[in-house]
C-alpha cells in the first residue's frame, strides 16, 4: 500500500523525470508497475525507492523507474485517417514542393516502432506508383523514452497478435519476413528509420529539420505548460509549411498559436506558421 506522502513524491519526481502527470487516485498504477522493478532491485518500498532516486544509489535505477511508467499502447497504421493522408495528400504535395534535400519525418513517441514503419510501409507504395518522387531519398526518424520499446522496434520483429493489430494480409506478405512465431520488417522497410532515444524534455535542434511530425497519443500523459512547450519546440523544428500529426482527440491550437488547422480529405492536420522573427533570435 502507499501513503498519500510517497505517491505525491513519486508523482513529483516522474513528472520532473518524464513530464509524465500521474493523476490523483492512480496509486494502483504506481504499485502494479513498480512491483517487479522493486523485487529486482531489492527495494522494500516506494518510500525506500524514492529515497534511492532521490541520492542516485543506483546506475540506472531512474530510468528503469520512468521506463516501467510508461503507457506504450499503440498498433499498424493506428487509427487509419493519418495513414491515408499521407498517401493521397501530403506525399504527393512533398514530391512537388521538396526538390533540394530529403524528405524528413520523425515519430516523436515512436514505442515499439509500429508508428515509423507504418509511415516508412506507405512511403514504400507510394514510391512504388510513383518513382523518383524523392530524388534525395526520405528519412524517418523514430525516438522514444524508453529504451525497452526501443530495443523492440529496433529489431522490427513482431509476434502474430501484434501484427494482428492493424497489417493487412497484402502488407504482411509483402513487408514481412516469417522467422519462426515472429514477423520481421523487411530491410527496405526498416533501413528507411534510425531510432534514437529521446525524453521530450530535452532539445529537440539536434534532430534537425523536418517537413512532417507526427507526435501521436503521447500528449495526453503531460501538463498545459510541457504540451504547449512542446509543441512550440516542435514548430522551429518544422521546416516552413511543415506538418504536425496529432493524436485524433488532440489540437495545438489550445496551447499555442504557432499552428493553423488544415482539414484534408482524410482528416485534420496542423500546419506550422512561419516562426515570427523574436523566437528565431532566441533560438541561435
Ligand atoms: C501510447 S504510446 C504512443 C505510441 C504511438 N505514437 C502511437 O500513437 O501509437 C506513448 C509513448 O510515449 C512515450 N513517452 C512518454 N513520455 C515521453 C517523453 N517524455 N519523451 C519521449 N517519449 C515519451 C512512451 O514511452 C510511449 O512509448
Amino acid at each position: 500500500m502507499i501513503s498519500k506522502q510517497e505517491f505525491d513524491e513519486f508523482r513529483k519526481f516522474l513528472e520532473q523525470a518524464s513530464g509524465i502527470v500521474l493523476s490523483e487516485g492512480k496509486h494502483y498504477l504506481v504499485s502494479s508497475r513498480l512491483s517487479k522493478l522493486l523485487q529486482e532491485n531489492g527495494i522494500g518500498s516506494i518510500a525506500e525507492l524514492i529515497t534511492c532516486l532521490k541520492q542516485n544509489r543506483k546506475p540506472g535505477l531512474r530510468e528503469q523507474v520512468v521506463d516501467a511508467m510508461t503507457t506504450n499502447e499503440t498498433m499498424w497504421f493506428r487509427d487509419r485517417y493519418p495513414y491515408e493522408m499521407l498517401q493521397q495528400s501530403l506525399l504527393p504535395e512533398f514530391a512537388e514542393r521538396i526538390k533540394t534535400g530529403p524528405l524528413r519525418i520523425w515519430s516523436a513517441a515512436c514505442s515499439t516502432g509500429q508508428e515509423p514503419y507504418s509511415i516508412s510501409i506507405v512511403v514504400e507504395e507510394f514510391l512504388k506508383a510513383n518513382p523518383g518522387s524523392f530524388p534525395r531519398g526520405v528519412q524517418i526518424v523514430a525516438t522514444d523514452i524508453s529504451p525497452s520499446v526501443l530495443e523492440v522496434a529496433k529489431a522490427g520483429r513482431y509476434d502474430q497478435s501484434a501484427i494482428d493489430r492493424g497489417v493487412s494480409p497484402e502488407r504482411r506478405q509483402r513487408f514481412f519476413r516469417q522467422d519462426g512465431r515472429y514477423w520481421e520488417v523487411v530491410p527496405e522497410i526498416k533501413s528507411r528509420v534510425l531510432f534514437r532515444q529521446l525524453n521530450l524534455q530535452q532539445s529537440f535542434v539536434s534532430l534537425s529539420k523536418f517537413d512532417l511530425i507526427f507526435c501521436r497519443n503521447v500528449l495526453i500523459y503531460f501538463s498545459s505548460e510541457f504540451k504547449r512547450d512542446i509543441l512550440e519546440r516542435q514548430a522551429a523544428q518544422l521546416n516552413p509549411g511543415g506538418y504536425l500529426m496529432l493524436g485524433s482527440s488532440e489540437a495545438p491550437t489550445r496551447y499555442t498559436d504557432r499552428y493553423v488547422m488544415v482539414r484534408m480529405p482524410q482528416g485534420v492536420i496542423y500546419q506550422c506558421k512561419p516562426e515570427p522573427e523574436a523566437m528565431r533570435v532566441n533560438q541561435r
